[in-house]
């Protein structure tokens, strides 16, 4: 078959991102330009300032991405971005930037599912991996088990009823003066405490839904009743492994219900120390196979929507340059055209 080389532009949150990528696992270059250091004193992302911030980078992301892969617009075969789910305004910049060069050089545009991203983030880490599997992702906007049916059928069999995982692990981070983003420094101080605070963890009996808000709340309080006499270590320890369990819990149940035995974690979160460790032990206990993304490519960053978008086209997917940015796009949504 001949070489698919994709450009794809991620613009959803607070990464200005461009990457360039062959066959779909096979990264010529990635850039990311992170806004992370302008929203953290803000505590969170404004999306006011993401899309002004994304505006001002966009041009310079885009030709460092061609300059790194030592590549012309001529030679890329296909242009892609994120068109949802995001905000609105940042996924607007993106999205309008490729369907621009897309027009101006005559070459087929397609909108990617930013969740589909996460989750082909794990092909270019791992060139074995093949669906189906079952796939955590847990990032600041999502936590949901998918069946990942094919390279572009996803089943959803579990989501949050509140919170994300990693919008909980940002809160918690706040109340306790961590900055934005928190996920990030909860993992690094839990390393250093024990899980001896107890904290309550929702399960569900008749769905793989979640529901992280009571642990989340149940942290605020302690935080606010203990004050200085709190042991911040031991917190963040006692916060991952109350939320390592439930997503655990679940993950096995899926398993069991699609008959695999292969398990991949996508999104922001899965960067976790804590969620690796104890997800390897997991496999090694069942006999699951565990794949998760190496760490440049757990958080937003373009390289994995030039994946997703490479499975898309060779499954016969196109979008028009009418495309509109879905900032609640839904996974297995078919809006594409
Ligand atoms: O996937 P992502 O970059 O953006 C979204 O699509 O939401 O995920 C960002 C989220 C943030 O909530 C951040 O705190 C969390 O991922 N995160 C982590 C870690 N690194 C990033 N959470 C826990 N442990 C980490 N090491
Ligand atoms: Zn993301």
């Amino acid at each position: 078959m001949k070489d698919i080389t994709i450009l794809s532009i991620e613009s959803s949150c607070d990464e200005t991102a461009c990457a360039i990528v062959k066959n779909g696992r096979e990264v010529l270059s990635n850039v990311i330009a992170t806004q992370i250091d302008i929203h953290k004193r803000y505590g969170g992302v404004v999306p006011e300032i993401a899309s002004r911030n994304h505006v001002d980078c966009i041009y310079n992301v885009v030709t460092e991405a061609l300059s790194q892969a030592k590549l012309k617009i001529e030679d890329i075969d296909l242009i892609s971005a994120t068109y949802g789910p995001g905000l609105v305004g940042a996924l607007l910049v993106g999205l309008s930037t490729a369907k621009g060069i897309a027009f101006a050089s005559n070459k087929p545009f397609l909108g990617v599912h930013h969740i589909e991203g996460h989750i082909a983030a794990n092909y270019i880490t791992h060139k074995d991996l093949e669906p189906p599997y079952i796939c955590l992702v847990v990032s600041g906007g999502h936590t949901n088990i998918v069946y990942v049916k094919d390279y572009t059928e996803f089943e959803i069999l579990g989501r949050t009823r509140d919170d994300a995982v990693g919008e909980a692990f940002d809160k918690v981070s706040r109340v306790i003066g961590l900055e934005y983003p928190g996920g990030p420094k909860i993992d690094k101080l839990a390393k250093d405490g024990r899980p001896s605070y107890s904290l309550p963890k929702t399960f569900f009996d008749d769905s793989l839904d979640f529901s992280f808000s009571g642990i989340k709340t149940a942290v605020i309080n302690l935080v606010h009743k203990e004050g200085d006499k709190i042991n911040i270590n031991d917190l963040c320890a006692s916060f991952e492994d109350a939320v390592t369990e439930v997503l655990l819990s679940n993950l096995i149940k899926a398993c069991k219900m699609k008959n695999t035995a292969t398990i991949a974690l996508a999104g922001g979160v899965s960067a976790n120390s804590y969620l690796r460790e104890k997800l390897d032990e997991l496999g090694k206990q069942n006999d699951i196979k565990i794949y998760y993304p190496e760490l440049k490519l757990c958080t937003d960053n373009a390289a994995m929507i030039a994946s997703a978008a490479y499975f898309d086209h060779i499954a016969g997917k196109s979008s028009t340059l009418d495309l509109n940015a879905v900032p609640y796009l839904k996974l297995g949504d078919k809006l594409r055209k």
